[in-house]
């Protein structure tokens, strides 16, 4: 009898296993096409997030999760499709323009989702002596009228995302509106603060009451990582 539980055990197990396998090629098209990291992308691991944010809840962040693992899914697909049109030379047709387009919008929407559950988990706050907090008192007068202007510039009838840039030409800060994930963004800029306002990011817990999200949102921000982004010459 013991042997018969540890057989179907095996079983199981084997069954689960080539199903997990069947599962992950069927992600991308049949072809003899080899790629490899860093031109295929692996999703990064945000559950540390799960417990520790004010305001966003556990289930939200989960599902925010998984839409994220889909970004990473179609930018990893795009990679293969790309290549087997450029492998049998077929660069000038209609498709193959349609997926190059389609590119920056997926890939956009990996980056973006890494900025944005990067910043998150509230560390404390910046100090007066902070580099970012003089450069942000320096642009916008003070540390209050920023977040205003980037709350005001969150509220923006739409979706997609706000974005505190660095602009190392200029050597200012800016915030930027980016439409869906892929339109507006500035050329060269450094994104230091990254805020995802498309509705999945918070119409379960606020409705439309987007404001409170961005409460909810500048209470979790980490500003050690923000920092980090933040170059001084
Ligand atoms: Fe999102």
């Amino acid at each position: 009898m013991i042997y018969m539980k540890r057989f179907f055990l095996f079983l199981l197990l084997f069954c689960s296993f080539i199903g997990l396998k069947r599962d992950l090629f069927s992600q991308y098209p049949q072809s003899n096409v080899e790629i490899h990291p860093p031109f295929l992308y692996e999703p990064k691991d945000f559950s540390y997030l799960l417990g520790h944010l004010e305001g966003i809840s556990d289930d939200l962040l989960k599902m925010h999760f998984a839409l994220y693992k889909g970004y990473v899914k179609n930018t990893n697909l795009l990679v293969f499709a790309l290549r087997e049109f450029e492998d049998k030379g077929d660069e000038l047709t209609l498709a193959y323009g349609a997926l190059k387009r389609r590119f920056s919008w997926e890939y956009d929407g990996m980056i973006l989702h890494e900025y944005y559950f990067e910043n998150l988990k509230s560390t404390p706050f910046l100090t007066r002596k902070d580099a970012l907090y003089k450069q942000i008192v320096k642009d916008f007068g003070s540390f209050e009228k920023w977040k205003e202007a980037f709350f005001a510039t969150a509220m923006i009838r739409g979706i997609g995302w706000v974005i505190l840039y660095q602009s190392p030409k200029e050597g200012r800060l800016k915030n930027i509106w980016v439409d869906e994930h892929h339109m507006n963004h500035l050329a060269g800029e450094v994104p230091l603060l990254v805020l995802d306002v498309w509705e999945h990011a918070y119409m379960t817990e606020y409705g439309l009451n987007r404001k409170a999200y961005l409460e909810a949102f500048f209470k979790n921000i980490n500003w050690k990582v923000v920092s980090k982004r933040f170059k001084i010459d």
